[in-house]
């Protein structure tokens, strides 16, 4: 049988400093001999990075919620078969900027769309792969946005925020609800990681969590020790 390796994804509103952290943590991990892919959403793929430039530009916002829910799917699918699920079946440990919990708390928590149909989309796009474990990066939203305009001028789209980016605080709050919901429903899963703090202490907060989930795995009998 083939070895099965550790999916874990990293969620939070804009400008929690996932990015930072999940370079943080594969340096570690790969230091300690780790096979580590590190992955994002929407993208990761070939046939999703295609799909992420319609997304994240407003080009499918004129189409509705419901578009968009269809589209982060049919991306994130393509993403699951061609690169998370053979990475996890070679013993690696995947470590993704975003996954479904992302439609969750933008789509689904838009209130537009019935909650079965986002579940509905969410099981069809996965296609049984979940994440091991997710971190959820808290921030107050404003916090995170002034974050996001103090990197803006580093980027290739300097000034313009992105499709999801420009929308209101309120909604931006919203998500952050919908996050720590989904962290209370799913506690298994989930860990809540308090992002305010400077990035070096945050990474040790994401470090014990995932050496403990690591170590648990490989309690359990698990690929990686
Ligand atoms: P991105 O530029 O990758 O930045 P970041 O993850 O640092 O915010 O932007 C991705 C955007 O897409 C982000 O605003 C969240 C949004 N998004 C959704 O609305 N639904 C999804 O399912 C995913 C994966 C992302």
């Amino acid at each position: 049988m083939a070895e099965k390796g550790i999916f874990i994804s990293f969620e939070g509103g804009e400008g929690v400093g996932k990015s930072t952290q999940i370079r943080l943590l594969a340096e570690r991990l790969g230091k300690l001999g780790h096979q580590v892919r590190v992955t994002r959403e929407p993208g990761g793929s070939a046939g999703a990075e295609a799909v992420r430039h319609v997304l994240l530009s407003g080009a499918a916002e004129p189409f509705g919620v419901g578009m968009e829910v269809l589209l982060f799917a049919a991306a994130r699918n393509d993403h699951v078969e061609e690169i998370i699920r053979p990475a996890l079946a070679a013993g690696e440990i995947v470590l993704c900027d975003r996954f479904m919990d992302s439609s969750r708390a933008y789509q689904g928590a838009s209130g537009v769309l019935a909650p079965e149909f986002v579940a509905t989309v969410e099981r069809v796009a996965v296609s049984g792969v979940r994440p091991d474990l997710t971190l959820i990066f808290d921030l107050d939203a404003l916090e995170g946005l002034k974050r996001v305009r103090r990197r803006l001028p580093e980027t290739a789209l300097a000034g313009a925020p992105d499709r999801f980016e420009k929308d209101d605080i309120a909604i931006h709050e919203a998500r952050r609800q919908a996050f720590l919901s989904i962290a209370e429903a799913e506690p298994e899963r989930c860990r809540v990681i308090d992002a305010a703090a400077t990035p070096e202490t945050v990474a040790e907060v994401v470090w014990r969590v995932v050496s403990q989930a690591l170590a648990s795995r490989s309690l359990r009998g698990g690929a990686d020790g």
